[in-house]
């Protein structure tokens, strides 16, 4: 591990902005940030694209073998995009057919076995902020600073379907906030690596901040477990 750099975890429940912050922490530092939900968004296209039945665990676990997943950057974005077998994907896995199936294919052991190790590679090194739901439990456990985020389910469902809104996808906001009370519970409650708030995680609750007193506390954080390190 290189001793200068760290790996920080963000994880939270579903649209609490743990992208926005992990990016924006990510270029402060100069670290690399990786999305980890866009990888299970990734598998589950494929597999629809596929007309392979998301319940067929069996089936998902063979196919894991035709699956390529990577990260392109983006220059104008200033982030990683996810690639599926080369092409891509990184505005086609937001739409709500994506979506409404991830947390099936998230909760399917094979799935997580092979993500988690694609994930574990990447941070080898130190240098990266990743967001997800087990990165401070499963992939990272060693990670220097875990950061739990959380807001209203009210406020998540509207900054969601706004963002979807913007980027031209069709959406309601009753569908949406359905669709991550559902995903909540799903990624809560399965069996494998649930996402859990442990003693070792920092809680960022956001539901009355702005990105940027967010960005100050996180960044806060970072250079405490920076300078300790
Ligand atoms: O963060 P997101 O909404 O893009 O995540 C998509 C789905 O993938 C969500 O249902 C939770 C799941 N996920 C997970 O189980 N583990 C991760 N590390 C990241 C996402």
């Amino acid at each position: 591990m290189n001793q200068d750099k760290i790996n920080i975890a963000i994880d939270g429940y579903s649209s609490c902005g743990k992208g926005t912050l992990a990016k924006e922490l990510a270029k402060f530092l100069n670290y690399r940030f990786i999305d980890s939900g866009s990888m299970y968004r990734a598998v589950t296209l494929h597999c629809i694209n596929q007309g392979i039945e998301i319940g067929n665990t069996n089936q998902i676990t063979e196919e894991l073998a035709n699956i390529t997943i990577g990260f392109d950057y983006n220059t104008s974005r200033e982030r990683f995009e996810v690639t599926l077998n080369g092409k891509n994907v990184e505005s086609e896995v937001r739409e709500m057919r994506v979506a409404s199936r991830v947390s099936e294919i998230a909760a399917q052991s094979a799935v997580r076995k092979y993500l988690v190790a694609m994930q574990q590679e990447i941070g080898k090194n130190g240098g990266v902020v990743m967001d997800g739901r087990d990165i401070g439990t499963v992939v990272f456990p060693d990670a220097e600073l875990k950061i739990f985020m959380t807001a209203s389910v009210e406020v998540r469902s509207e900054r969601r379907f706004n963002e979807l809104i913007k980027a031209g996808k069709e959406a309601t906001l009753s569908e949406v906030m359905a669709n991550l009370t559902e995903r909540d519970r799903i990624d809560s409650s399965r069996d494998d690596s649930p996402l859990q708030l442990t003693d070792d995680y920092k809680v960022l609750d956001n539901t009355e901040l702005s990105k940027n007193e967010q960005l100050e506390i996180a960044k806060t954080w970072a250079l405490e477990c920076i300078n300790q390190n």
